[in-house]
């Protein structure tokens, strides 16, 4: 008699913002192997492909047990034949050998170990290895141009790679929080990205901050930038006598950028910053790259929503605006693409995340929920 988990097909809506995706996953095998798929189109420039693989991962990411049978996958959306077949291999031989052969091809391994220098993208990785250049040596013989972001980030490579723990996380709001509140005493400073979600360990940390009076936040970045960079010796020595591990010796911007949104009709200015930085650390010096975002009040909610991510979740919350709804979600706001009576209603405006999913009439899923 066949088992009735084996026959029971499961079910989970559409869209990964309709999910709970807590980070326990029961089909971590699968996923892991799915999602190696998609950093390979991604790193090929076949972003299409990357999405189809990484939205398969999450449907299984959502399944309350582990899958054993492939009908119970009947009727499951976003897996596509090439997934499907992934998925069978590895539940039939335990191992997929499409997998196996993609971890082990020169060009992923090149790929991977270019990219993960900071400030190297698929692009730039590419043209290296159709120039002979595999590996972090080859890069450093070659003579090839580094701009100041890839030079932080091929010196600090090994650093970088490093997971950074979630103790490792709150002493460096303690940081930033400390510069913050020198810049700015009313500013606040948010922690995003996975650690907000729950991850105990991230690849950077991610933070949010704002200002409680719209305005207030602006020549923000710059000030707090220039603060840190300042005083980096007496933050070093403030933070021997708390975490004996951690000393910051060096602050250095990598990359700013800012993005700006004009609503002529009300006079709005709706603008988000957002700053890059390595924070090097040391004890052992220890390089950890830090994302910063500074948001006026006014669109706080948006920016929160957007730098929690995950990645896949946020771009599907964008999917279920468009598609479901009409309209435009953003990291700065929602925007409706019906409304044609006048342009300043369709902007929505929000000041908590649990509106904006209201607005997108969609059941609120908390962060430590959004690990699609
Ligand atoms: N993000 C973004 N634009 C970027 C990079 C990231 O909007 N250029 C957003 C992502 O969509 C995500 C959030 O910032 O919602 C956090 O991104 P990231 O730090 O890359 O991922 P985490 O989920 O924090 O994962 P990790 O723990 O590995 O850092
Ligand atoms: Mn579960
Ligand atoms: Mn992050
Ligand atoms: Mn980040």
């Amino acid at each position: 008699a066949v088992n009735d988990s084996e026959v029971t097909p499961f079910s989970v809506p559409g869209y990964a913002c309709q999910r709970r995706c807590t980070l326990e996953n029961h089909n971590a095998v699968l996923t892991d192997a799915l999602s190696l798929l998609a950093e390979n189109a991604e790193l090929s420039d076949e972003d299409g492909r990357g999405v189809a693989f990484r939205r398969a991962a999450a449907v299984l990411k959502a399944l309350p047990s582990a899958v054993t049978n492939m009908s119970q996958l009947t009727g499951l959306p976003c897996l596509g034949g090439h997934s499907l077949r992934v998925i069978k291999d590895i539940l039939e031989n335990g191992t997929s050998s499409e997998v196996e052969s993609t971890k082990e091809s020169e060009r992923f391994k090149a790929l991977k170990v270019l990219t993960g220098i900071f400030g190297v993208g698929s692009k730039t990785a590419d043209r290296w290895i159709r120039e002979g250049i595999h590996n972090l040596q080859q890069l450093r013989d070659s003579g090839q141009t580094l701009n100041r972001a890839q030079q932080a980030g091929l010196e600090h490579y090994d650093d970088i790679k490093q997971p950074v723990s979630l103790a490792e996380a709150e002493a460096i709001r303690g940081i930033v929080g400390r510069a913050v509140a020198s810049v700015s005493p009313e500013a606040q400073i948010v922690l995003t990205g996975g650690f907000r979600r729950g991850k105990l360990t991230g690849h950077d940390v991610d933070f949010l901050i704002t200002h409680p009076e719209e305005g207030s936040e602006v020549g923000l970045m710059p000030k707090l930038v220039s603060w840190l960079e300042s005083r980096v010796s007496f933050y070093a020595a403030l933070l021997i006598s708390k975490q004996p591990k951690m000393i910051v010796v060096m602050f250095k911007s990598i990359v700013t950028f800012s993005k700006i949104l004009l609503n002529v009709i009300s006079g709005i200015f709706l603008y988000g910053q957002k700053f890059r930085a390595v924070l090097e650390m040391g004890g052992r010096w220890r390089a950890v790259r830090v994302d910063l975002v500074v948001s006026p009040i006014s669109q706080f909610a948006f920016a929160l929503l957007g730098w929690t991510g995950s990645k896949l979740f946020e771009r599907e919350l964008r999917r279920w605006a468009g598609h479901e709804k009409g309209m435009s979600l953003s990291s700065h706001a929602l925007y409706d693409n019906k409304q044609l009576s006048c342009l300043q209603g369709r902007y929505i405006r929000a000041s908590s995340e649990e509106e904006i999913f209201a607005h997108l009439g969609l059941e609120f899923i908390p962060p430590n929920e959004r690990n699609a």
